[in-house]
């Protein structure tokens, strides 16, 4: 069996253009190109380095259970929870994806909620009977918070050549809700579970790098800021970069939250799992632990995704590939996508430290237009202001996962639709591709197709 894959991957490699040779020598990107390929370590990795990722490893793929249970040790999801793994949204780590009707529930998705307003650390303010996330389910005793479903308006986009797309406008409505009526100022927002890997190089980018992209110049309308973010385990305020509105400050507390938010699972970064300010069944329920997972296994966790490499491009020696690469700088996706950033020092896992990567991304927030805007500010970000999500392994998703998903909320089914969408600093660039011929949008998606 593995020399099948070391052919594989031999011959694959073939294909591989030559990449910068710090990349090369530090391997923090992969040549797998299977339904594994976001879930490779970068190499190498010393031998206790690899026995935490794969700690971390077992704990990402855990599924939980509700308490009380004998099973401790895998205990604690809920009371009030989306989903009871990580990889149940992030399926062999990749992207998740939106409902295609409204009776379908949400597999990989999951819906913010918030009333106008702040709290005092500059947070979307929660509902006092919902917090600021639907959960779906809950445990015995405990209701459900409801349901949430998306329905679709269909729209033709008209393209150069003839080419007619069909784009979809999602709105969200609710049913079965146990805790009363949602609020007529209620702020919603339907968000897919982005890809995991390659986090750990996202995380090595300095912030000064952040806000030299932020101050640069750029053409036509493109601007772009940092979010800045309440960050739990620092106790202040820093630059946010993950989540699809740079909402959260690290990985860590990305993890925690998702522990919280998603699965109900407490830890110390946030203490008090999900339960709302009202719901009283919730608080009362029992759990597994206080809290229900221990530090060891949350950095286990963080260090598990801080490893995972990115995939590396393919065939980019190909003719329409290039052509594709030239048209996506001429219709300046690479202002905001950025193909070229320099990690800084990372003491935490130093190889992801120095390099030089390609993650198509500057982590800045960017006004995309009323089209996509949720109108739920999220600490520095406005309603219409979102995250430029790396592209790397983009290619790779439906490979990965079959229903993959784009765009914050899913609603682009393919790259093109997702181009097709952006708006407000990004709306030159949208019309560009419209106004290219046919052959030109298929090198452009040809290339992306290979990142
Ligand atoms: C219910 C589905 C769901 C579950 C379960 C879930 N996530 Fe997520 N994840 C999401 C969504 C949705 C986002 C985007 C959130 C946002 O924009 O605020 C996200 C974002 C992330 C990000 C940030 C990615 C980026 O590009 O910025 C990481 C990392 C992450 N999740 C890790 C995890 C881990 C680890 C777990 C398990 C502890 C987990 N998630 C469980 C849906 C889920
Ligand atoms: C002004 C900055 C900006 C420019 C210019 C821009 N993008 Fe984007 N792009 C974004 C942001 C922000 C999003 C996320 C929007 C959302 O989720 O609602 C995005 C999303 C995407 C996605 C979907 C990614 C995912 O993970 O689902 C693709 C593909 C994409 N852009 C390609 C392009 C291409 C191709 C161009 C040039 C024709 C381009 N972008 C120009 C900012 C930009």
């Amino acid at each position: 069996m593995w020399y099948r894959f070391l052919v594989a991957s031999l011959i694959a490699s073939a294909f591989i253009p030559s990449l910068t040779s710090s990349q090369e020598t530090a391997s923090v990107v992969t040549n797998n190109t299977t339904r594994e390929a976001y879930s490779q370590a970068i190499q190498p990795l010393a031998t206790e380095d690899m026995q935490t990722f794969q700690q971390g490893r077992g704990l990402v793929r855990q599924s939980w259970i509700i308490s009380p249970a004998l099973d401790r040790e895998i205990a604690g999801l809920g009371p009030l929870y989306n989903r009871n793994a990580c990889i149940a949204c992030h399926a062999k780590n990749g992207r998740g994806f939106a409902p295609d009707s409204p009776e379908e529930s949400m597999r990989s998705m999951l819906v913010r909620l918030s009333i106008p307003g702040k709290t005092i650390t500059g947070a979307p303010l929660p509902l006092p009977w919902y917090g600021d996330q639907l959960q779906e389910f809950g445990a015995p005793g405990v209701n459900a918070e409801g349901r949430a479903h998306l329905h679709y308006a269909e729209t033709d986009v008209l393209l150069n050549g003839g080419e007619i797309v069909s784009v979809r406008t999602p709105r969200i409505s609710f049913s079965n809700l146990a805790y009363g009526s949602m609020p007529d100022n209620l702020q919603t927002s339907a968000r897919i579970a982005p890809a995991i890997y390659g986090m750990g190089l996202l995380a090595a980018i300095p912030d000064s790098t952040l806000l030299a992209l932020a101050a640069q110049p750029k053409p036509g309308k493109i601007k772009g800021k940092v979010n800045w973010v309440w960050s739990a385990e620092q106790q202040k305020t820093v630059i946010g970069r993950f989540g699809w509105k740079a909402n959260v400050a690290t990985l860590r507390e990305q993890t925690a939250s998702a522990l919280a938010g998603d699965m109900g699972l407490s830890s110390h970064l946030f203490p008090h799992g999900n339960c709302a300010k009202e719901q009283t069944a919730c608080q009362q329920a029992p759990v597994s632990g206080i809290p229900e997972i221990s530090a060891a296994q949350l950095e286990q966790m963080e260090f598990y995704q801080l490893a995972l490499a990115a995939p590396a491009p393919r065939q980019q020696q190909q003719a329409s590939i290039q052509r594709g690469a030239l048209l996506f700088r001429q219709a300046q996706c690479a202002v905001c996508h950025q193909p070229e950033i320099k990690t800084g020092a990372f003491p935490r896992l130093t190889a992801l430290g120095e390099q030089a990567i390609a993650p198509y991304t500057d982590l800045l927030l960017h006004d995309m237009g009323p089209a996509l805007a949720d109108q739920r500010p999220d600490f520095a970000a406005s309603g219409s202001e979102w995250r430029t999500p790396p592209l790397w392994g983009i290619g790779l998703a439906k490979q990965v996962e079959p229903h993959a998903g784009f765009l914050h909320d899913g609603r682009a089914r393919t790259i093109l639709e997702a181009i097709l969408w952006h708006g407000g600093e990004a709306e030159e660039s949208r019309n560009m591709v419209q106004q290219m011929s046919r052959q030109e949008r298929q090198h452009l998606l040809d290339f992306i197709e290979s990142l």
